[in-house]
């Protein structure tokens, strides 16, 4: 494929790193015009990039109001959790959780909404462990479950429009510390010998769930899973 986004405009939540980034890469590639957004404001080489903090509602309407018409809104935030079990919970974490990825994609999406073109599609992010049960999961397990369902009654909501939501498995990004750290080796190597595929998810494989969901048009409501056969 080459240029499948070419007049297209894609908005990128979470564009300064990992799935998010990659996605904009690629967008980029098949021709689109990327507004990056994440609170650095860092995207790649040729997108548009925009600091916003997405709890910042007036900072976000200001962006978008930027972004003229939008084709595709695509939001990967996400915030650096861990895996707390609930006896070593503190109380900023389920706020955080819910907050970043949930009520701000809501809120996006709100304000995006005078800004969407009639056939705009709209793709969030959840992750395996919504159905993928276990201790240390409980945070990010409901926080991906709401985010699945919110995908699918947006769908309803927001037709003819689409909204679709991609879960990925473990992908190798900064969600699981700095590169090259040993923390970071140590669970790509657990997680990968316990997959089929033997190993773990780069970004931009990720990306091309995002930019399947952007392009075809009788994908809606639809929960793309990309995680090498996690949930098996
Ligand atoms: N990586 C995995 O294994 C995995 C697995 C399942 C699900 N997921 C989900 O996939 C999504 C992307 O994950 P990732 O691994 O790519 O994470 P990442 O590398 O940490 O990237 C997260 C992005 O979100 C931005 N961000 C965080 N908080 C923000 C805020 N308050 N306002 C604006 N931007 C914010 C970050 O940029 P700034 O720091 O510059 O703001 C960054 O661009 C997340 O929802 C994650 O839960 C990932």
């Amino acid at each position: 494929m080459a240029d499948v986004l070419k007049g297209k405009t894609v908005v990128v939540f979470g564009a300064s790193n990992g799935i998010g980034a990659a996605v904009a890469e690629l967008a980029l590639a098949e021709g689109a015009s990327v507004m990056a957004i994440s609170r650095s404001g860092v995207g790649p080489k040729g997108s548009k990039g925009v600091a916003v903090d997405v709890a910042d509602l007036r900072a976000l309407t200001c962006a978008l109001e930027a972004a003229g018409e939008i084709d595709h809104l695509v939001y990967t935030v996400g915030a650096r959790l861990g895996s707390p079990a609930l006896s070593t919970l503190t109380d900023d974490v389920l706020p955080l959780a819910f907050e970043t990825k949930l009520f701000s994609a809501v809120h996006a999406i709100r304000l995006a909404l005078p800004h969407l073109s009639p056939n705009a599609s709209i793709t969030l992010t959840s992750g395996q462990v919504s159905r993928k049960y276990g201790v240390g999961s409980l945070v990010k397990g409901t926080v991906n479950a709401a985010v699945d369902a919110a995908g699918r009654h947006l769908a309803k909501e927001l037709a003819p429009r689409r909204v679709n939501v991609v879960s990925p498995g473990v992908v190798d990004t900064s969600l699981w510390g700095e590169a090259g750290s040993e923390g970071r080796a140590a669970t790509i190597a657990r997680v990968s010998s316990a997959l089929p595929v033997k190993r773990v998810g780069a970004p931009a494989e990720l990306a091309q769930a995002y930019l399947f969901a952007m392009t075809n048009g009788f994908v809606t409501g639809a929960l793309i899973d990309v995680d090498g056969g996690g949930l098996l």
